[in-house]
């Protein structure tokens, strides 16, 4: 599994992702889409769209104000209970989650220090003395063990093999149980966890933390409405669940989607575009007649895992997690997580839950007005019970990023590409010239981008050989790269044979094609089929 660090690296190096605000020093919570980076984003939010909206009979759309009434929130249940339990520490006054501390404490960046001195020698005891006297004063100055580097030197033989073969077991997957209990007797002599960022021990006990983030609508802000940024688009859909029904005039089961911006004063964002206070989220609410929600359910729950496998998530690194009892939201019957393996570890990609129909009922009793629907067969009205499939666009657009990143050895260089699914790459055709210096390859590479954009993001680009020319693509995963050159428009020797060469991104294999087919074969290159495109046109000799 890459690093994070590649991942932010290429980001930014390559147009994805950038820091927010980066020249005033950055603001940690917040990311921005680059020139690329947006391209993929979009590509995530149309195909989610087109395939759970245009592609459905049962599906309507839905654009919702991120700001609403604010009695929305008492209805919904989230002034109440929508907090996370933080701990602070008194030294360096960072704050965390509570239930993500030994997390926070496993990647931080004093730990991942120490474990690499760990593996540097078999003396443990004498390589965490050194560090306790180098890079701990600096990354962990109040850990108690580096404020008395000297007690180290009392641990025993045997406790220096236990630190050894801890450490050893660990391997790659944090175990916050094992980080504690390895780090607590070693390095703070006490029962207390310690701070990731300072190794401070005086952490304070758990507290609820709301994740509203308020906000005042009027130009005073005495005397303006205080409401709050959406923190989840769901609500949108509840309170017009009346409109959209009198409107479309749908049936059940019909379901209504949306995608929008969210926002959480999280504790600790964090992992990149991974946890962030301001989100988009992919959500649908999916009317259904009580009785037949738990096998509507499972239905989602199906098909959303199959999504991400059909854009080229690896089924490896993919699998579905059922909330226990006691971590169901407080409006769900069931829950299952599909989690996607991060660099980080297995963490939330999307929620499937069950919301019955506590949503609908909330609000008539909050509102006054009745969220009802009329069944004809029964000739009663019900209140419908709630499918929800929520997904994150950043998280889910980090996860093709992710997954898509693969390093390979070609002819002893390293080759970075993103193996992105046609339909995902930012850019699906880079049109490049053999030689720019050729007036004619240059003219027909031009005349050739301008006609492929009327249906795909193609660019031109002459600015580097074109051994580097491809590798630039690659790196970004623009799957085809078509090149033009002096066979394509003739020349003294021989006239123009009208044709160019295709090259895979995946493969590198490389067939010729004839001008006058190059849209219909990019068309099916698009549907996967380069085995068919070769077979037919003969792969191409370098
Ligand atoms: N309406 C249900 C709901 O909001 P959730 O599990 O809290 O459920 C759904 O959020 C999805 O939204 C998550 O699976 C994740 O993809 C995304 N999400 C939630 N909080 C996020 C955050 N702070 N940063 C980025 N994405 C987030």
């Amino acid at each position: 599994m890459v690093d994070m660090d590649k991942i932010v690296s290429l980001s930014k190096r390559r147009g994805f992702i950038f820091q927010s605000s980066e020249i005033y020093g950055g603001l940690g919570s917040a990311w921005d889409y680059g020139p690329l980076g947006v391209e993929l984003k979009n590509n995530v939010k149309r195909l989610w769209w087109r395939d759970n909206v245009y592609l459905r009979d049962d599906m309507v759309g839905l654009d919702a104000a991120i700001t609403m009434h604010p009695k929305v929130w008492e209805a919904s249940g989230h002034l109440a209970s929508f907090s996370d339990p933080f701990t602070g520490c008194a030294e360096c006054g960072r704050h965390y989650r509570a239930d993500q501390i030994h997390d926070a404490l496993w990647s931080s960046r004093w730990v991942r220090s120490l474990r690499e001195r760990l593996t540097k020698g078999n003396n443990a005891v004498r390589e965490i003395e050194k560090w306790l006297n180098g890079d701990g004063k600096k990354l962990a100055p109040n850990l108690p063990a580096v404020k008395r580097p000297e007690e180290i030197k009392s641990l025993d033989a045997a406790s220096d093999l236990r630190v050894v073969d801890a450490f050893d077991q660990l391997g790659g997957s944090p175990n916050p149980y094992e980080v504690e209990a390895i780090i607590k007797p070693f390095l703070l002599g006490q029962s207390h966890l310690c701070c990731p960022n300072c190794g401070g021990v005086h952490l304070s006990p758990p507290k609820p933390a709301s994740l509203m983030l308020e906000t005042f609508l009027g130009p005073v802000k005495e005397t303006a409405t205080k409401t709050y940024l959406r923190p989840e688009t769901a609500q949108g859909i509840f309170v017009n669940f009346d409109n959209v029904l009198q409107a479309s005039r749908k049936k059940l089961p019909f379901g209504i989607a949306q995608i929008g911006k969210a926002f959480r004063n999280e504790i600790t964002p964090g992992n990149f575009t991974f946890r962030t206070r301001e989100f988009e989220q992919m959500e649908i609410e999916f009317f259904v007649l009580p009785g037949t929600d738990e096998e509507w359910h499972q239905k989602w729950i199906d098909e959303r895992f199959a999504w991400y496998l059909r854009y080229g998530i690896r089924k490896e690194n993919i699998r579905l997690r059922e909330h226990e009892k006691d971590e169901l939201a407080h409006y769900a019957k069931r829950t299952a997580d599909i989690e996607y393996l991060f660099p980080m570890g297995w963490s939330e990609l999307e929620g499937v839950a069950n919301r019955a129909d506590f949503d609908l009922k909330q609000h008539s009793q909050y509102s006054g007005k009745a969220l009802e629907y009329f069944d004809e067969e029964s000739k009663q009205k019900i209140i419908p019970y709630v499918i929800e499939p929520s997904a994150g666009a950043d998280r889910s657009t980090l996860a093709f990023l992710v997954d898509a990143y693969h390093e390979e050895e070609v002819r002893g260089e390293k080759r970075v590409v993103l193996k992105f699914h046609p339909e995902l790459a930012p850019i699906k055709i880079a049109v490049l010239p053999l030689l720019k210096k050729n007036d004619r390859i240059v003219e027909t590479a031009k005349e050739i981008t301008a006609d492929l954009r009327r249906r795909w993001y193609a660019v031109y680009d002459d600015t580097a050989s074109i051994g580097r020319l491809y590798r630039r693509q690659d790196e970004v995963g623009t799957p085809f790269c078509v090149t033009v050159d002096v066979q394509t428009v003739g020349d003294e020797k021989a006239p123009a044979d009208d044709k160019v060469t295709i090259r895979d991104r995946n493969t590198m294999e490389q067939v010729r094609v004839s001008l006058s087919t190059l849209e219909p074969t990019i068309e099916k290159l698009m549907n996967g089929k380069w085995a068919e495109v070769a077979q037919e046109h003969g792969i191409k000799r370098a």
